[in-house]
């Protein structure tokens, strides 16, 4: 490296340790011995660090740079729109990007989702749709109806009325209490279904939830087709069907959390699509725009949307950036790249052999389980495969943050190493990806979990 340019690489990190708060990151483990990593340049499924190193993007820069980095025409879409009108608010305003979006969102959601609140975030879309929820069943006179079950692991969102959904005890435990009414029932996670418990059981567990909190007292489910946190876990056969079912039976809004399975993650634009089911809300983010603008939404069923179109009342929320006319036109030319180029069919035409790649791994014996669907899947890690022990909490720092996280990255791949529930992997390609990318990961992953097996004396 130039030495100026050592010199600004040098410079940016010392006042990235000295002034900038990493999200969910051990900020105490950040020193000399351990740089903050610096990435500066992004094109299709790589990027670049500071010192010019390449890595794959097998994370989509946490599951959001779905048609890949670096596209000019994406960003010159915002350029543009910031020539002509860089902001106005859809506080009781409109303006030609948000307008043309919720359009074609409405066009390409499932059934009657028809109706469109934009939000900066993921977080802010569930803190939308969960108030939505609540707001509508008291429009309909169902004072008390303000519960929301969620799944357990589920990650949900951060701010506290998404949090108090969220289902890992960790990132609860310290910023309680927060809005009650968030209530956890079994999570999908077919490799570790309890003892005597039927795959059929999972969707029934909901029901005799609402049951035990009382019909009257629940408002919403809410449910990610394929449940990152825990590892891509997927619905068995009829699950959302038979979630479906349950909700219209209490009455009970079913809200789908697409943060990250919309956008083609699973080959459709929306999960719920996947999976043949008609939720009530998608909450979205992410993939909306690939990231190339920060932007979420709340997308609406007429159903759910009839009660606030009478009268004088009025959702009393909104975000200032909520539908920000930069970030609609982003989100307009990157759903032209979808449909211009063909980016669910590159995903449908390869995920078989990404899936395939990943299967092959399963020769190693720290490779429990492989799941997922289309561009989103996760390997589990455990200590002995006949009996799928898995790793001591020890372990498994030892392992996730002491070993593999800073080995795939050292050698160039980017993915995650996760223990919100048992130890996995997670992959999660940008969509443009295919077989090279594929070989370049198993070339990385293969090596590395073999070392690992050594040093977890496997
Ligand atoms: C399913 C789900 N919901 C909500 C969120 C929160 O989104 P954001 O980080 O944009 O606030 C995330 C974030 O990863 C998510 O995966």
């Amino acid at each position: 490296m130039a030495t100026s340019a050592a010199a600004t690489s040098s410079r940016l990190q010392e006042l990235a340790q000295r002034h900038l708060w990493l999200h969910f990151s051990r900020m105490g483990a950040y020193g000399e011995q351990h740089e903050i990593p610096l990435i500066v340049k992004g094109d299709g499924c790589y990027v670049w660090d500071d010192k010019g190193k390449r890595y794959l993007d097998g994370l989509s820069a946490l599951f959001c740079v779905n048609i890949g980095h670096g596209r000019q025409d994406v960003a010159q879409a915002g350029a543009d729109q910031a020539a002509e009108l860089a902001f106005f608010t859809n506080w009781s305003y409109a303006h030609p990007p948000a307008i043309e979006l919720a359009a074609k969102i409405s066009e390409l959601a499932p059934g009657d989702l028809n109706r469109v609140f934009f939000t900066s975030g993921g977080s802010e879309a569930v803190e939308a749709a969960l108030k939505m929820a609540r707001h509508y069943h008291k429009l309909r006179g169902n004072m008390n109806k303000t519960k929301v079950i969620a799944r357990e692991i589920a990650y949900h969102g951060c701010t506290l009325g998404a949090l108090s959904a969220t289902g890992v005890t960790a990132m609860r435990t310290p910023y309680e209490p927060f809005t009650p009414g968030g209530c956890h029932v079994p999570n999908t996670n077919l490799y570790r279904m309890p003892h005597g418990m039927g795959v059929e059981m999972l969707a029934e567990s909901v029901r005799e939830r609402i049951e035990f909190e009382g019909p009257e007292t629940v408002g919403a489910v809410i449910m990610e087709p394929v449940q990152n946190a825990g590892g891509c876990f997927t619905p068995p056969a009829g699950y959302f069907q038979r979630i479906r079912e349950i909700c219209d039976e209490y009455d009970v809004l079913m809200i789908s959390d697409e943060v990250i399975c919309s956008w083609g993650r699973l080959g459709e634009f929306f999960g719920a699509q996947r999976y043949d089911y008609q939720p009530d809300i998608i909450t979205t983010a992410k993939g909306i725009t690939s990231a190339y603008a920060p932007m979420g939404a709340a997308i609406v069923s007429d159903k759910v949307f009839e009660p606030f179109a009478q009268g004088t009342s009025t959702f009393l929320h909104g975000v200032t950036f909520g539908g920000h006319p930069i970030a609609s036109a982003v989100a307009l030319a990157n759903i032209a790249v979808f449909e211009e180029e063909g980016i669910l069919d590159n995903v449908r035409e390869h995920e078989g052999t990404f899936r395939g790649m990943l299967e092959s791994l399963r020769d190693l014996p720290i490779v429990g389980d492989v799941r997922g669907a289309g561009y989103f899947h996760a390997i589990e890690l455990v200590r002995d495969r006949e009996t799928k022990q898995t790793f001591t909490h020890e372990e498994s720092e030892t392992l996730l943050r002491g070993y593999l996280s800073t080995e795939l990255f050292d050698r160039g791949l980017i993915c995650r190493a996760d223990d919100r529930g048992d130890p996995v992997i997670q992959l999660s390609p940008p969509l443009i990806a295919g077989p090279e990318q594929f070989e370049e990961i198993e070339s990385v992953l293969r090596p590395v979990l073999e070392e690992a097996c050594n040093r977890m004396h496997l």
